[in-house]
């Protein structure tokens, strides 16, 4: 017998329902939130008000979308936590009220978990990671070296003790004036420019951990200084700054994930989270897989970013191994896996 998951997501800024039938993804709708764009960042009180609008449409989209009535559904899967509390509280207390009408059955999910599990969501090539893998997470938020050993079974053998990589183009991208979420248009412009025109410094942070924060200020005030003597810096070199910044976050990222699949011997490796839709990232794991031996797993772009397809996916396993939550379940701002 088949099972049939309603997945919730909605810990940041995008609203999104969807429909999974085992490991198929039926209907996937994201509704992100244009507001933000002005204050240059996520402004939390905007998110939850802009979710409790969204959320009544997204559901019913996903469900006509995947051509599912409510009957049907076996249980509603919700991110639970890490996220901004009052963006998770909608989710939550949608998925309580949708539980208690509908008498259907409750799955509360972790966002990071999440992110992971995307791997296992059907695909065309019909593949998906074998146990165990690493999974570099990278997002907006976070910034983990994942050692996978099951599906609901995790470790967290590395993980920044500042900023994540997310945060560090975005907050660099914010200081050459660019628009937030600052990620993508670094990317853009990364493909024009010079990655080694200017040099940033790289954090020397023992075992496999990360730190983003000396490279936001060396950024800063190197940009600073160029400014005194020529007020159009940035304007003139835009496109090697981006360049040479993605560079530096590459070749952080890169340096420990090389490190931890030599220390745990592990050559099955996976990317999730918002910048696994980087073009170099991307790139530059498939090179060092074809030069070690690697499996790659690189998330489809449209699941790199916050989405209820990994929510539902996530549930999935979840009601396989009948974890349900409770009606007293509370979302957690915090939470590790
Ligand atoms: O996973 P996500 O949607 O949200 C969190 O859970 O944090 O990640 C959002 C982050 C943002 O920092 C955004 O700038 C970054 O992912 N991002 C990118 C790219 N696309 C999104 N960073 C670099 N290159 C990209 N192409
Ligand atoms: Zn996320």
């Amino acid at each position: 017998m088949s099972i049939t998951i309603l997945g919730i997501e909605s810990s940041c800024d995008d609203t999104s329902a969807a429909v999974t039938r085992d490991r198929k993804l039926l209907s996937n709708i994201i509704a992100g939130q244009e507001v933000h764009r002005a204050y240059g960042g996520v402004v939390p009180e905007l998110a939850s008000r802009a979710h409790q609008q969204n959320i009544i449409p997204v559901v019913h989209s996903a469900l006509s979308n995947a051509g599912v009535s409510v009957e049907e559904i076996d249980a509603v899967a919700f991110t639970r936590g890490p996220g901004l509390l009052g963006s998770l509280l909608v989710g939550t207390s949608f998925v309580k009220g949708f539980s208690l009408a509908q008498g259907i059955r409750m799955l509360d999910v972790n966002h990071l978990q999440a992110h992971v599990l995307v791997h296992f969501i059907q695909n065309a090539q019909n593949e998906q990671p074998g146990f165990p893998f690493l999974c570099l997470l990278v997002s907006g938020g976070h910034t983990q070296l994942v050692l996978v050993k099951d599906h609901l079974e995790m470790e967290i053998i590395g993980k920044t003790i500042d900023d994540a990589a997310g945060e560090a183009f975005d907050k660099c991208a914010k200081t050459m004036g660019l628009p937030y979420p600052g990620g993508p248009v670094v990317d853009q412009l990364a493909k024009k420019g010079d990655p080694i025109r200017f040099r940033f410094n790289k954090p020397r942070i023992g075992e496999l951990d990360y730190s983003f924060s000396g490279l936001k200020t060396s950024f800063l005030y190197f940009l600073r200084d160029r400014l005194k003597e020529d007020p159009d810096f940035i304007g003139k070199n835009q496109a090697d700054l981006a360049a040479s910044l993605q560079h530096t976050i590459i070749e952080i990222l890169m340096d420990k994930l090389l490190q931890a699949s030599v220390k745990t011997g592990i050559k099955e490796i996976a990317l999730a989270g918002g910048v696994s839709a980087n073009s170099g990232l991307r790139q530059a794991v498939t090179s060092a897989g074809a030069d070690r031996g690697w499996k790659i797993h690189i998330p489809e772009f449209r699941f790199t970013t916050d989405n209820a397809a990994m929510i539902a996916i996530t549930g999935y396993y979840k009601y396989l191994k009948g974890e349900f939550a409770m009606q007293g379940v509370t979302p957690r701002a915090r939470m590790h896996f």
